[in-house]
């Protein structure tokens, strides 16, 4: 059974597309208000536009990577009254260039830095900015887009896939920021989640991805929604991934 999100919101990052948009399509479908975070508003407003319920979404103005954006767009969710139950970290970068090559000796720290800007620094100063707004929910939901690429033991053990060496260090921090976030608001009761959506036909998975966007979407919204859904995991597809 799932919770339902009649009357209350959820936040998606990076929602103007890829995985963002369809976790705006399918929350906005299961009941949710969705607040859609995006960089361009124009971009945005068709976004918004391919919803079952635009009337049920908003769209903010949000870079995570600018303090002054996010302020602003907690605002804006504070103002509206709704009460904001779901927080969907799923904004990301990949800048290491050809996914076939390994960059870990040649990155530039221009690239090692922005990529953390955004998959790590701007997602952790958003959730903590966002926090007090999710706590004020009865049942406070964090879920953060990561990648098995980002897993230590997979890539101990020769990770099959690619050595983009700033983008999976950038999830690997992200997988410790999700056991320490989980860890830390155990006793407040507010479920802190990492997924790996598989290999997806996005702009950042390539038309090579074996999966369309939304059966990658749906799994990961079915384990955000459940009843009975813990905390301090990194799952894809119902199944654990060895962080
Ligand atoms: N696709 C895959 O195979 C795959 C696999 C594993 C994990 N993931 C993860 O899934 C998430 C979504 O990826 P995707 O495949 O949907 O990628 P995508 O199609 O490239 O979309 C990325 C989204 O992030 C937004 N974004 C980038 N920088 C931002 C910033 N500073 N502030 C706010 N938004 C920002 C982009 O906005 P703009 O349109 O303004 O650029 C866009 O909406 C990412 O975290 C990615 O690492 C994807």
């Amino acid at each position: 059974m799932n919770v339902t999100g009649t009357g209350t919101a959820a936040l998606i990052t990076g929602a103007n597309r890829g995985l963002g948009l369809e976790f705006s399509k399918q929350l906005n479908q299961r009941g949710y208000f969705v607040f859609m975070g995006v960089r361009d508003l124009e971009k945005g407003k068709n976004a918004l536009q391919g919803l079952a319920y635009p009337e049920r979404a908003s769209l903010l103005a949000l870079d995570v990577t600018d303090p002054v954006s996010v302020e602003r767009a907690v605002g804006q969710i504070n103002s509206s009254g709704i009460p904001l139950q779901i927080l969907v970290n799923n904004a990301g970068v990949m800048m290491d260039g050809d996914i076939m090559k390994d960059s870990t000796t040649d990155i530039s720290s221009e690239r090692l830095r922005k990529t953390f800007d955004t998959n790590f620094f701007g997602l952790v100063d958003l959730t903590n900015q966002v926090l007090p707004t999710l706590l004020r929910s009865a049942a406070p939901r964090i879920l953060n887009i990561s990648s098995d690429m980002g897993s230590l033991q997979l890539h101990a053990k020769q990770h099959p896939l690619a050595r983009t060496f700033a983008y999976n260090s950038s999830k690997a921090a992200l997988n410790m920021y999700t056991i320490h976030l989980a860890n830390a608001l155990k006793e407040k009761n507010v479920k802190v989640n990492a997924v790996h959506p598989g290999w997806v036909k996005t702009d950042m998975g390539s038309e090579y991805a074996p999966l369309e966007i939304p059966e990658a979407v749906e799994p990961m919204v079915a384990f955000l929604l459940s009843e009975d859904l813990g905390t301090g995991k990194f799952v894809h597809r119902g199944e654990e991934v060895a962080w």
